[in-house]
């Protein structure tokens, strides 16, 4: 059995009833709470940053999975660890320092991701791999929840397992966009451990047996 970890997307959730969304994550099966963070500048929407992330942070039982999508992501890291983060991803695409960030981060005392834009190839990634605890391969293009699945991010999370498997490594697989039952499940199959989803969980009937049904995709 795969333990498959579900990250709902707040993104997604009713920032009026933000308390209200934290407790049903906390009452429910999902592992982590994902947090978007947007800059308008690397990607072309503004969504939330550091008092939000305090918040969420009063009230979660699960830990914060920090998704910066923002350009200079090295001058928030120590800011978002005191917010509570313990995953802090940053983009590839936007960081020209990209080791040196890594490590910020692992010494702000957070797990250091890495996410990669749809056009960006997992082999870019070789010689950073070690020091990752994740990957996040973005399936859609970042700056916008409820937008379709892109296919080939399938073949990428394949790609990506034969780099860690080579390289005799334990780095998670996490894919954010266009995550519902049907990708989920193929994602499942191609060896994910994360999976991030926001309107799927948060526009659904009941979130909390949707997000049940995420979770035993990967049994
Ligand atoms: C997109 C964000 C995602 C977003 C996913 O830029 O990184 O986390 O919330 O939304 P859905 O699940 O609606 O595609
Ligand atoms: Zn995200």
């Amino acid at each position: 059995m795969n333990n498959l970890l579900v990250a709902p997307s707040i993104l997604a959730a009713d920032f009026a009833n933000l308390q209200r969304d934290i407790e049903m994550i906390n009452q429910s099966s999902a592992d982590w709470i994902h947090f978007d963070v947007m800059d308008g500048n690397f990607v072309p929407n503004i969504s939330f940053g550091l008092p939000v992330c305090e918040a969420v942070n009063k009230h979660a039982q699960k830990p914060i999975d920090v998704h910066l999508m923002v350009e200079h992501p090295e001058w928030f890291i120590e800011a978002f660890q005191k917010a509570g983060a313990t995953y802090i991803t940053v983009h590839y695409e936007a960081c020209a320092h990209l080791h040196r960030v890594i490590q910020q981060i692992k010494e702000a005392g957070c797990h250091p991701g890495v996410a990669l834009n749809p056009h960006t190839p997992v082999s870019v990634l070789e010689d950073i791999l070690p020091d990752l605890d994740m990957v996040l391969i973005m399936s859609v293009n970042p700056g916008f929840g409820g937008q379709e699945f892109i296919p080939r991010s399938l073949k990428k999370v394949e790609e990506l397992k034969q780099l860690i498997k080579k390289q005799n490594l334990e780095v998670l697989i996490e894919v954010d966009g266009g995550v519902n039952l049907e990708t989920g499940q193929k994602l499942a199959d191609a060896g994910v451990n994360v999976l991030v989803a926001g309107s799927f969980v948060f526009k659904s009937e009941s979130p909390l047996d949707t997000i049940k049904a995420l979770k035993n995709v990967g049994s």
